[in-house]
């Protein structure tokens, strides 16, 4: 058993003997309350549970330091610096000796018997926060300063002036029970205090209170992940990339700001080519607090493309996840390639048409056949003449060859066409020039078989005009085209 448990068994079984001595046994006791004055000052004292009581100063006896060796009873003359009368205890010009322990006694014929206590301390500087009746803390934007209440009663019962003070500076104009500062900062922290300042017997006593000021930013929980926006991050595999998860807390709440990534639904674990940094910020002056971790992933890996990447955002009062995950890039190489390659490809096809459009058409003509539904009454697509005269056998041989089976066997025959071959398709003991000429009528084209030999074409050209290359003669195209046979 050590000592202060010694000391407590004492005073236990001391305090009912020595209160059975001067109290009746059921004596009520009131709550203790401690007062730090400061010397110089006076104290005008009502306890709470009196504040409203009439008694006279024969109901009650105030003892100092009540059962200890240096106990004294307290005087009602109004000339004692401590004295009392009726409820109030007034302490004139406190001194550091008049630190104690008092207590009343209050006993009458029509109530039950009382105790109340109170204790002083009175210290010597002023300035000591051992007199602060506490601190004001809030984020008000104007914040309310009461006087302390015994300095405010002292004036409201003795009819005394108040006055504030700011960090022991006369604050001009002000005799209000509350102090409000309107649209506080930082600069209105400091110590308040109030003086009231009142009259007895004639004599002027100060008594004063002061509270602390102090100034707290407004905080604004929020939660809000400003990053990643997206689901989905583009990504080289081999590169190294960097994933950002930054979350905006909301304003003065710099120590419940947290970001961290989980991946795969577990947080961030340390390995060899990932890892995580993370900082808060808080942005002046607006104090807005935002939190980032960054997830540095050194070398993409097809692994990485299937992991779920999670932005954790811890606020005050919640947390809040953003998913992310890594899409492989697509190159845009193969795209131009391709789109090259098909440019080339028309480009190709197209000189191909324009060199070989007559084969290709002749090619497929076969799987096309020929709309022959036209709307000219035309009935042949050519009207073939050639020249047999001045001819010597054997290119009269070939030209008839040409004439009767190659030209008719290609055009007509593979191609579809209908021509009408001079001395072929004409009807024996019709007239001849007009036959010609209805004949030439009826086809959309004139074909001019020309052979070897032909001298100037004079003979020829009496029919028809000399031939100059693609050129529109007599409401015909005229095309030169050559054929070996
Ligand atoms: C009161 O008692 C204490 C010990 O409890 C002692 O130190 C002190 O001198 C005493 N005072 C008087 C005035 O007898
Ligand atoms: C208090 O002192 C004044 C003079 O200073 C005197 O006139 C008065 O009678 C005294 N009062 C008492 C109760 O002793
Ligand atoms: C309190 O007062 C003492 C002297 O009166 C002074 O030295 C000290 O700086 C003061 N402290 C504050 C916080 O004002
Ligand atoms: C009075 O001062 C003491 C230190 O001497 C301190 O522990 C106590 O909290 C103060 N009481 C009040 C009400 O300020
Ligand atoms: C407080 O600030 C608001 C605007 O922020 C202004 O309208 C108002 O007048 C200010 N009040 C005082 C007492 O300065
Ligand atoms: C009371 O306080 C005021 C200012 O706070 C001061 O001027 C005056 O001297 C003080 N009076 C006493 C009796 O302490
Ligand atoms: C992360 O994203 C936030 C919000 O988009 C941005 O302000 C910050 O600069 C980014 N940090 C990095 C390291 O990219
Ligand atoms: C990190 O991961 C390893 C295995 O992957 C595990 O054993 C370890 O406990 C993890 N550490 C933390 C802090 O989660």
């Amino acid at each position: 058993m050590d000592t202060s448990q010694l000391l407590i068994l004492i005073f236990l079984v001391i305090t009912p003997a020595v209160y059975s001595e001067t109290t009746k046994p059921q004596c009520w006791i009131s709550s203790m309350k401690t007062f730090n004055l400061s010397e110089g000052e006076a104290f005008y004292f009502i306890h709470v549970d009196l504040y409203d009581a009439k008694i006279t100063d024969d109901e009650i006896t105030w003892y100092k330091n009540y059962a200890q060796n240096d106990s004294e009873q307290i005087s009602t003359d109004e000339n004692k610096t401590v004295h009392y009368h009726g409820k109030a205890l007034f302490f004139l010009n406190l001194r550091p000796e008049n630190s104690g322990f008092y207590s009343a006694r209050r006993e009458g014929p029509d109530v039950r018997c009382q105790n109340f206590r109170v204790r002083i301390n009175v210290f010597k500087e002023k300035n000591k926060t051992e007199y602060l009746y506490g601190a004001i803390e809030n984020s008000d934007r104007n914040k309310k300063v009461p006087c302390p209440e015994p300095v405010s009663d002292t004036c409201k019962m003795l009819k005394g002036k108040l006055t504030w003070e700011k960090d022991f500076k006369l604050l001009q104009g002000h005799d209000e029970a509350s102090l409000w500062i309107y649209n506080a900062t930082k600069d209105d922290e400091g110590i308040y205090t109030c003086t009231c300042t009142w009259t007895h017997n004639h004599k002027v006593y100060n008594s004063s209170g002061s509270k602390r000021l102090i100034h707290k930013d407004l905080t604004v929980h929020r939660l809000e992940i400003i990053s990643p926006i997206e689901k989905e991050l583009f990504a080289d595999e081999g590169f190294e990339i960097k994933l950002n998860c930054s979350v905006f807390c909301g304003t003065n709440v710099e120590r419940y700001c947290h970001t961290s990534w989980h991946v795969n639904g577990n947080p961030f674990n340390q390995t060899v080519g990932y890892s995580q940094s993370k900082k808060t910020v808080v942005e002046k002056p607006s104090k807005n607090t935002i939190s980032t971790a960054i997830l540095t992933i050194e070398k993409v890996s097809a692994k990485d493309f299937q992991t779920e990447f999670k932005c954790a955002g811890v606020g005050f009062y919640k947390t809040t996840y953003r998913t992310l995950t890594l899409k492989r890039r697509e190159s845009i190489i193969p795209l131009v390639i391709g789109a090259v390659c098909v440019l080339l490809f028309c480009v190709f096809a197209a000189i191909l048409i324009k060199f070989f459009a007559i084969d290709l058409a002749l090619f497929f003509r076969p799987y096309f056949p020929l709309n022959s539904q036209n709307n000219d009454s035309r009935v042949y697509d050519a009207y073939v003449v050639y020249q047999m005269q001045n001819m010597d056998k054997l290119t009269e041989n070939m030209l008839g060859q040409f004439i009767t089976n190659n030209l008719p066997s290609v055009l007509e025959k593979k191609c579809g066409y209908r021509l009408f071959i001079h001395g072929r398709d004409d009807i024996p003991g019709e007239d001849h020039l007009e036959l010609v000429e209805d004949r030439m009528r009826q086809s959309r084209r004139l074909m001019v078989i020309l052979t070897p030999g032909l001298g100037s074409g004079s003979e020829i050209t009496d029919q028809h005009p000399g031939l100059p290359q693609n050129s529109v003669i007599g409401g015909y195209d005229w095309q030169v085209g050559q054929s070996r046979v």
